[in-house]
Parts: C-alpha cells; structure tokens; sequence
C-alpha cells in the first residue's frame, strides 16, 4: 500500500496569527519502502505524519493511497515519541488493545499478541506493568503493539528518540528485524541523521520554516544491514553531505533565527 502527498501544505492559526508550517511537501513511499524523514526540531515532522495518518487536513495538497478510492484511507498505526503505552495495563493487554476494539475474541487476540511480544524479546514480562519496565522495553511494547494490528502504512515519530545512544543502536537493529519479516510501508521520523541513513531505503531530508523536503537520497546499503555499515566510506560521505544541508539551520536556529541568513 504505496501512497503519495502532492504539493501538501500545512498553515496552522495561532494566537499569534497564521503559522506556515509546510510548503509545496511532495514525495511517495512505495510498497515494501522504509522511507525516514530526518530534519531539525520545528521542520514539520510530525505535521507530515498527521497528515498521512488522517490526524489533520492538509491546507492545500493532496495524498493520494493505492488501490483505495478516494477519501478512503488505509490502516495505519503510529509509534509516538513517549507515552505510547497505557501505564494501567499490563503488557500483553497493551499489545493486544487494538485488537480488542477490533472485537478480536481474547483467546486469540492474546495468542496474536503474545506472538509479538515474544519477537520484541519480551516474553518474560508479558504480565508486567509499564512502570516496571525501562523505557527501551516501554518503546518495544510499542512497536508490538503497531505491529500486531497489521497496519497497511507504520507511522514512527522518534520512537527511540529518548534513548541512550546505545540502546539505541540496538534497537535499531531490533527494529529491522522485526520489519524484515512484514516489510510493511513505513514512514519513520527523527532528527537522528545516521539513525535515518541506517533505517532507511530513502531519506527525505527536510529544513525549516516552512517545513520543505530538501533533498531525496537514496541510501545504497543491502539488506540485512549490520551496525558496522555506518563505517562504509558512501555512508559517512551521505552523513556530511545531509549534515552539510542541515548545519546551517541548526546553527541559525541555535542563535534564534528561524531561516539560515
Ligand atoms: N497544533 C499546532 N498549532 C499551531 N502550531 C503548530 C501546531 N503543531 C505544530 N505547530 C508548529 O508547526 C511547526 C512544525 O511542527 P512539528 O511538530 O510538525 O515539527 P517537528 O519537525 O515534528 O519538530 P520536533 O522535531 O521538535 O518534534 C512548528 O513551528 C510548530 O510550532
Ligand atoms: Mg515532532
């Protein structure tokens, strides 16, 4: 399930006046395709994920999903930034949530759900509550629980955004892995340049404000990827050439300007 957004922009009212949050956005994801958006805080990340998930109304643009009519839109599922769990519920009723408002009857929506769980590497702590979990384990049983409801489109907002640099590369490689199996259509954000090159088939590299796409770049590494790929001399060359678009915004943003002099 490929879609497209054409020409999207995003102009939001606030009490100060009328925000112009995204700009003339075009790009696709195609089947199958791991595509990240990677940018500076305040670029329209998240804006573009509401978009696709059906959360707001574009001001001006189009998106368009395969084989489905018009106004109809596919299933999809969101990882969030944090909170992405419900702390009340243990962690198979967590998963299986989405498929209990489903109507999925509990024997086997648990058999679903545990199924999940276990390739998150979670198996052990299926009846434990988020607060007994670290936030790395809370991030898996999100991911789980994205997974399990068998979205045609996986939304990801930063969803290791507030972990340790290591964890994060593990789970990085988790993620992968939990992918390569489904190879679902996945639109994944972060401001985490290698992050996006290792995760992605495409990196959408976007700069502020109005949020545009600056840069499409195809990232040339097979898969399954190994942690050591972010070594390969095309690699690192990809990094300073996407930091290289990025520096300026960064550094602008840092001495509050909102656009590069
Ligand atoms: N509901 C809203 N009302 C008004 N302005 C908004 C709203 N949501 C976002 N914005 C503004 O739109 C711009 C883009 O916001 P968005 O959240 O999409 O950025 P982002 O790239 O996801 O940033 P971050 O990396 O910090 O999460 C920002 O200037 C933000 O202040
Ligand atoms: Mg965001």
């Amino acid at each position: 399930m490929g879609f497209r957004c054409k020409n999207l922009g995003v102009t939001y009212k606030t009490q100060n006046g009328e925000l112009e949050a995204l700009e003339d956005v075009s790009f696709s994801v195609s089947d199958h395709e791991f595509v990240c958006l990677v940018g500076p805080s305040g670029c329209g990340k998240s804006t573009i994920l509401k978009l696709v998930a059906g959360l707001l109304d574009p001001t001006t643009g189009t998106i368009e999903f395969d084989s489905k009519p018009a106004g109809d839109r596919p299933r999809n599922a969101m990882v969030f930034q944090e909170h992405g769990v419900f702390p009340w519920m243990n962690v198979l009723d967590n998963v299986a949530f989405g498929l209990a408002i489903r109507g999925v009857p509990k024997a086997e929506r648990n058999a679903i759900a545990s199924r999940f769980i276990d390739r998150v590497g979670l198996s052990h702590f299926i009846d434990s509550h988020p607060h007994e979990l670290s936030v790395g384990m809370r991030q898996r049983v999100s991911i789980a629980r994205a997974f399990v409801n068998d979205p045609e489109i996986l939304l990801m907002d930063e969803p290791f955004g507030s972990l340790d640099a290591m964890t994060k590369l593990v789970m990085t490689e988790e993620l992968m892995g939990i992918w390569s199996r489904q190879r679902k259509q996945v639109l994944y954000v972060t401001h985490d340049i290698e992050e996006a090159i290792m995760l992605g088939d495409r990196v959408l590299v976007m700069t502020g404000r109005p949020g545009r796409i600056r840069e499409e770049i195809e990232i040339p590494l097979a898969r399954p990827r190994d942690l050591r790929d972010r070594d390969k001399s095309e690699i690192v060359k990809i990094k300073e050439h996407v930091w290289g678009i990025l520096e300026e915004e960064v550094r602008a943003g840092l001495r509050g300007q909102h656009e590069p002099s």
